[in-house]
């Protein structure tokens, strides 16, 4: 099992290319979503996507029952706690908001609940952050969280692989967060193999 956060910076095609993978591997995922994310997959998921009449109808139907939506303030989530086994959390996207308050322990949502207690239980946690240029802050809150034992993984694709497509791009970050989490995946071809 594992937590994936969205929080509302821009880059929602890695967070749905994510999900979907992680579902269609039948990989179990504890979901939290923050307010401000949920304008942002309005803005950037394709037309299909961007209906959201009912949130956890939402995920059910395009990530099914094997992902578990929360509500960003529910603190009886497994992810709230770090006797709830897990093997890890990815937030992608992670905005500069949301790295600010877990480098500082703030946990005031779910979300930055469960990067905390990832922290705390020595798990896994992948932060795909999305932000430029970058201030000095922010590069204070990474260095800050690399330090606690954090991976900050930032959305910024290669192209040395020759990407035909968007979904190239996508695929790239997308490959690269799945190796961080222990998943073996062909989304991206490792250096010198055919
Ligand atoms: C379309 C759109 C794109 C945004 N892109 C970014 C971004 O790339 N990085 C970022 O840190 N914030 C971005 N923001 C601002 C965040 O949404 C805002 O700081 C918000 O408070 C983050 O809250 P959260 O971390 O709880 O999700 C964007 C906002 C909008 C509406």
């Amino acid at each position: 099992m594992y937590t994936v956060g969205i929080t509302g910076a821009s880059g929602m095609p890695y967070a749905y290319r994510l999900l979907k993978y992680l579902a269609g591997r039948r990989i179990p995922v504890e979901l939290v979503i923050s307010d401000p994310a949920w304008d942002v997959i309005r803005q950037e998921l394709p037309a299909e996507a961007q209906e959201i009449e009912d949130r956890e109808k939402w995920v059910r139907r395009h990530f099914g029952s094997t992902t578990r939506l929360w509500a960003n303030t529910n603190w009886s989530s497994p992810i709230a706690s770090g006797s709830a086994p897990s093997a890890g959390m990815v937030i992608i996207p992670c905005s500069m908001g949301t790295l600010g308050r877990i480098a500082a322990g703030i946990s005031s949502s779910l979300l930055e609940r469960g990067a905390d207690v990832c922290l705390k239980e020595g798990r896994r946690l992948v932060l795909v952050t999305r932000e430029t240029p970058l201030n000095l802050i922010h590069l204070e809150n990474m260095a800050r969280l690399v330090k606690a034992g954090a991976t900050v993984l930032p959305a910024a694709p290669a192209f040395y692989h020759n990407p035909q497509s968007i979904s190239d791009l996508v695929d790239f970050i997308v490959g690269r967060v799945l190796y961080q989490l222990g998943i073996e995946n062909d989304l991206v071809k490792s250096w010198g193999s055919k």
